[in-house]
């Protein structure tokens, strides 16, 4: 017991260990270990990544019922994130949502959910039948972010609702900005309702008192992360913490349902390495959040363009922030973040994780020191430059999601989504129920969710949107699937 392997990522251990037997492999997956692949393709990626995708074979434990490798690993993550019990994920966040908002609601039952939420969360709610109840979620005019529910809004809506309901919590949103977790979770508690917390963007934040508070601390039931966001595991990997003894059988049955039955070890085995870089990167994290902290005032300096740091908590319901996610506000530029990030990605090959109208939003980590944020300062320095020498266009007004009032429910998601529809054109739907999500993305605010009555501030809002370069999944279909006859 001497590899770092065995002392401290059980999983990635079996993995070696059973590659190194020597066995002649009869079984899934086709590309037997490499034999089978392609050889350039196997050149290319190294011959380890084939002989490391391997099956539930003697001793390689099974997701769907872990006992062996599999659950040494998931409770070597459940202790470091202070859950009863961790499921890992291999089909993102998203699995653990779905599969959260199954075991908690049934066809009718509330689910309280801000209406910032990810589509994630809407297609549980088409999954489960449950009925949903919007919370509305203002925005900063200045900034143009969207904040949080506080614990007073969540608490008068709760009583109002007379029912014990499944909170969904976001934690924190896109742009980094964390509610008052500990507040939401308490007026949660006071009705009874249990809280699933969707911390997507928040993995990191257990590794140190610089990052938001984690949700499982802040006593939610649930939090669901998608470690591949910005942790070091590989795409579509994430966790489900669950705070409580309570619903594991159930939650366990309904991620068999979600997940698919051919797991890959890889994606697995990146999770332990995940949870084991947490584990002793405290540093690196810090390291990262002051660099964070740090570009964010030199940004600030650049003629038009602004990092809000302390200036985040103005937004409405914001209490605390990521300092590793830069959010950098460039509308004194009057171009849009879509003509930005376009800029950067052509004229400074830096891709950016996110842009809308107003801003861009950059992901920093442990792997970004003062060579990325020089780059990135010089690149945006290069931007604002060229902008006031004016290249740069005359920057309408910004339509924002928020604004919308929450329309009428007409019926549950489920009942739109699986009623008999038809498309029509975008002029011909006020009025009609819709039985699709659409949700401008990013950051994916949902301006139209199945079961609602389509009003005519959508659409304009849709219209708008489009106008200023915006785009939504469906859109190219030029119409909206309604209910039949509504
Ligand atoms: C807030 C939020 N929740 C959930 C998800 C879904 O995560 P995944 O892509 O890991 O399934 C995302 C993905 O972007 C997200 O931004």
């Amino acid at each position: 017991m001497n590899s770092i392997w065995e002392k401290r990522m059980p999983l990635a251990a079996g993995l070696i260990s059973h590659s190194a037997q020597g066995y002649l492999g009869c079984h899934t997956p086709g590309h037997k270990q490499g034999r089978g692949a392609l050889p350039e393709w196997r050149r290319l990626l190294g011959d380890r990544v084939f002989q490391l995708d391997l099956t539930e074979l003697p001793g390689l434990d099974n997701l769907h019922d872990s006992q062996g490798i599999i659950r040494e690993a998931e409770e070597a993550a459940a202790a470091y994130f202070g859950a009863r019990r961790t499921f890992f994920l291999i089909n993102g966040a998203t699995a653990g949502i779905l599969a959260v908002i199954m075991a908690k609601s049934r066809p009718g039952s509330k689910v309280v959910l801000p209406r910032t939420s990810h589509q994630a969360v809407i297609h549980g709610l088409i999954l489960s039948g449950a009925q949903p109840v919007y919370l509305p979620v203002r925005s900063s005019a200045e900034l143009g972010l969207p904040g949080h529910v506080t614990e007073a809004e969540l608490n008068a809506c709760l009583a109002g609702l007379g029912e014990e309901a499944l909170v969904v919590l976001l934690h924190p949103n896109y742009y980094g900005l964390a509610g008052e977790m500990r507040g939401q979770v308490a007026a949660a508690r006071r009705h009874n309702c249990a809280v699933l917390a969707d911390e997507a963007h928040g993995a990191h934040f257990c590794t140190s008192s610089l990052f938001p508070i984690p949700a499982l601390e802040a006593g939610a039931d649930f939090a669901v992360q998608s470690a591949h966001k910005v942790l070091g595991s590989f795409t579509q990997t994430a966790f489900l913490h669950c705070r409580l003894e309570n619903d594991l059988e159930r939650v366990r049955e309904l991620l068999r349902i979600v997940q698919s039955s051919s797991p890959s070890y890889l994606l697995m085995a990146s999770l332990d390495a995940a949870r084991c870089q947490c584990q002793t990167g405290k540093e690196g994290w810090e390291a990262a959040a002051r660099l964070g902290e740090k570009l964010r005032l030199r940004i600030s300096r650049l003629p038009g363009v602004l990092a809000p740091g302390e200036e985040l908590l103005q937004t409405p319901g914001a209490a605390e922030y990521d300092p590793t996610r830069l959010v950098v506000n460039i509308s004194g530029l009057r171009i849009t973040g879509f003509e930005a990030a376009e800029w950067l990605r052509r004229r400074r090959k830096i891709l950016v994780e996110m842009a809308d109208l107003q801003n861009l939003v950059f992901i920093l980590g442990p792997a970004d020191g003062e060579q990325e944020a020089d780059i990135l300062l010089e690149g945006l320095g290069a931007m604002a430059a060229s902008c006031s020498a004016g290249g740069c266009k005359e920057r309408r007004g910004h339509p924002d999601p928020l604004r919308l009032p929450v329309p009428r429910q007409a019926m549950t998601p489920r009942d739109a989504f699986f009623a008999p529809h038809s498309p029509v054109e975008w002029e011909h739907a006020c009025g009609k129920i819709a039985a699709e999500l659409i949700a401008p993305y990013p950051p994916g605010t949902p301006v139209i969710c199945p079961g609602e009555m389509i009003r005519e501030e959508a659409l304009d809002f849709l219209k708008e949107w489009e106008a200023a370069g915006g785009v939504w999944p469906g859109k190219s279909r030029g119409a909206i699937k309604i209910v039949t006859g509504s």
